[in-house]
């Protein structure tokens, strides 16, 4: 199959007219899956109501069937097609964060819905994504859309079309290129099918931030370290995996490089993932700055690219820092410790 590209401009008006959404869209009412991109992370899109279409989803990514997907919508009223019912927390935080880096859990109205976008799962997970394309698109085809991030599963998620490219070229029907995605970061899933809201996924919206609308939130037990299952399916996978192994250091810059020389002893080629800070502090193979330590969201913003840049150099081994878990660096540092494994070094 040849992925058509189609560049689009964010920034012109009445985008939903451009004869490039309209085309991308016609494939999407044709049962085609189409890449997008939302302000999180680009996502590979399908008709959410057509099981064909979704299967061409999971094949694209080589993702396992028990892993429920993301439903799409660009206006509020698109619920009640599928969506059995709004409790009130969801309402307070649907009018306070979205279009926005949030994905709700509800419970679900059965029988619109391909089974296989929701997993058999008798809930979905629904968002409203704050990009002018993603929206243009989603209001072009009139449908909810099943969107996972547009990776081949197990791989950092992709935060340009470029990274789409990498891992889909001739997979799917196209991706509309609308440039980088700017929060980096997969969006939070909150379930709020009980009375307290739970975090099964944070994201680009802060608990801080979900705390201050709904008051208390719960975080699910298995990301802070128990044995419990995920809730999330998803959160069970490895996942962000750089094809090197790699290792988050809790300690010093000294600490890390005495690391970094004694894995070059060995003849082995190092990679090592900083911050603007501290970059220059390290002498090693491959040093990356990713973001400024100082404003976490620049972190979040460089992360993915700067897994997959590691991949396009022969790398060994990755010594990655560490960052502070609160804002967006509770969400920085559950993919840093996917991606390494749960693998962490400690200074003593
Ligand atoms: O920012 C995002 O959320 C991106 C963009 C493209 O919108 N999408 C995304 O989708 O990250 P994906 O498929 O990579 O991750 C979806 C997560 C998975 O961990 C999945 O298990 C969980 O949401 N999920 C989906 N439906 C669920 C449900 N009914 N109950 C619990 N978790 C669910
Ligand atoms: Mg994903």
């Amino acid at each position: 199959m040849r992925t058509k590209v189609w560049n689009v401009d964010k920034f012109v008006d009445n985008l939903e007219n451009d004869p490039q959404i309209v085309d991308a869209a016609q494939l999407l009412r044709q049962n085609e899956v189409v890449a997008l991109p939302t302000e999180t992370v680009y996502g590979l899109g399908g008709n959410a109501k057509n099981d064909e279409a979704v299967s061409k989803i999971f094949a694209a990514k080589g993702r396992p069937v028990d892993n429920p997907l993301i439903i799409h919508i660009a206006e509020e009223n698109q619920l009640d097609e599928f969506v059995a019912e709004i409790p009130e927390k969801a309402a307070m935080l649907m009018k306070a964060y979205w279009p926005g880096p949030l994905t709700l859990i509800f419970k679900q109205k059965l029988g619109v819905l391909s089974e296989k976008a929701t997993a058999g799962l008798g809930t979905v997970a629904v968002r409203m994504p704050d990009h002018p394309v993603a929206l243009a698109l989603l209001k072009s085809c009139k449908l909810p859309i099943a969107a996972p991030s547009a990776n081949r599963s197990g791989k950092p998620s992709p935060t340009t079309a470029e990274h789409v490219l990498e891992d889909l070229n001739g997979k799917i029907a196209g991706v509309l290129d609308g440039g980088a995605t700017g929060v980096g970061v997969e969006s939070t899933v909150v379930d709020c099918t009980e009375a307290v809201p739970v975090i099964l996924r944070p994201g680009g919206v802060t608990k801080e931030q979900l705390v201050k609308v709904v008051g208390p939130v719960e975080v699910d037990r298995a990301l802070t370290g128990g044995s419990a299952k995920p809730k999330a399916p998803g959160m069970k996978y490895k996942h962000y995996a750089p094809n090197a192994p790699m290792f988050l250091v809790d300690g010093t810059t000294d600490f890390i490089q005495q690391l970094v020389r004694d894995k070059q002893a060995q003849g082995l080629r190092v990679g090592v993932l900083a911050t603007e800070e501290t970059a220059s502090h390290y002498k090693s193979d491959l040093v990356l700055a990713c973001g400024k330590r100082s404003e976490l969201p620049t972190v979040a913003s460089a992360l993915y690219d700067t897994l997959r840049t590691f991949n396009h150099e022969k790398i060994d081994v990755i010594y990655s820092e560490i960052f502070p878990t609160s804002g967006v660096g509770q969400a920085i540092m559950n993919r840093l410790l996917k991606a390494a494994g749960n693998h962490i070094i400690v200074e003593k």
